[in-house]
Parts: C-alpha cells; structure tokens; sequence
C-alpha cells in the first residue's frame, strides 16, 4: 500500500489551496481515530481520509465525477491503493448511484462535513482555537440552520449508519482535529 508519506507528497503536489490540504488532514484525522475506535486498519483509513479530495480542483466542474477523477489519477500513477480505499473515496461525496457497504464508506461520510463544522467553531471563539471548542458547543451549533450552513447536516447525521450518536461521533473528531491543531492552524 502507499506509504502516508507518499500520500502526503502526492496531495502537496497536486492541491495548491491550502485551506483544502488542511481539510484533508483533518479528515486523516478523524478516519484514525475512527478506525482505532472500531479495531480497523488506521494507517487504510487515515489514506483514505488524505486522498479523498485530490481531485478537488478537476472535479470542481465535473462534480458528478468527484472521488471516480481521484481514483482514475491513482491508477494512472500505478500506486498500490487497496479497494476499500477507492471504494471510500468514491464514497465520500454521496453519489446517489453508490451505495455505501464497507464500515469504511460509511464512516468518510460524515467525516468529510465534520471538519468543516468544527473549523467554523473553532472560529468564532475569542481565541478561534479548538482548545476553546467543546462537544456541548457543537451540539447547539449543529442546530443552528445558519451556522457553518455548508456542513451537511444530513451527512453528519449519518454517523449513526455506523453506531454512533451525534455525540459521541462529534467527541471523536474533535479529539481528532484537536491533535493536529498545529498543522491545521487552529
Ligand atoms: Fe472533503
């Protein structure tokens, strides 16, 4: 399989904004503690969640192809990705054609809206720093229609298609993005 490193130099390299390399991360993030959580393979996880966007800039006018441009620029590379893997990144946007089956498609789903949610969050602390943000804030937040309006609520309300309450799920990622805070700046 691709080493993290490997991974990580191929998204360097392709995706130039850095808001979206550090939602990537972010999404790493999250994938790993998810996939600690449930015993699963965290370094598969972890490169599912850092990939998952590398076609961000090409799909942007082809959005019906998101994650399917991805996994074609991977295999034109001859990189070793495992299935789940591909599966994932295609299952990250909700293709209404793509059903989500593997514990792996379904746990992207709502990662991929998390981050963005918890990013807003961390903004409009004093401090904007996710050390100031708590669960309890994000669960009156997640309420409020207006605020972080692109964060899917629907999506992030799918974390429940893999047992777990928007809580709990929300206590995760956080924890997640929390540890990474250097590198995403917050
Ligand atoms: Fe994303």
């Amino acid at each position: 399989m691709i080493s993290r490193q490997e991974a990580y130099e191929l998204v360097k390299g392709h995706v130039k904004e850095d808001y979206m390399v550090k939602h990537m991360l972010a999404v790493e993030a999250v994938m790993r503690m998810l996939a600690r959580h449930f015993g699963e393979d965290e370094e598969k996880w972890g490169i599912a969640g850092l990939l998952h966007d590398l076609d961000y800039m090409e799909a942007k006018s082809n959005f019906s192809r998101h994650g399917y441009i991805t996994v074609k620029m991977l295999e034109e590379k001859g990189l070793d990705i495992p299935d789940e893997v591909k599966k994932a990144i295609i299952a990250h946007v909700g293709h209404p054609n793509h059903k989500r089956r593997l514990l792996i498609e379904k746990a992207i789903y709502p990662s991929d809206p998390v981050t963005g949610f918890i990013v807003a969050a961390a903004k409009v602390m004093p401090d904007k720093k996710l050390a100031s943000v708590d669960v309890p804030f994000l669960l009156k937040r997640f309420k409020e229609r207006r605020f972080a309006k692109g964060a899917n609520r629907k999506a992030m309300k799918a974390c429940e298609d893999i047992g777990l309450s928007l809580e709990e799920f929300l206590g995760i990622a956080l924890e997640a993005m929390k540890g990474i805070s250097d590198e995403l700046g917050l």
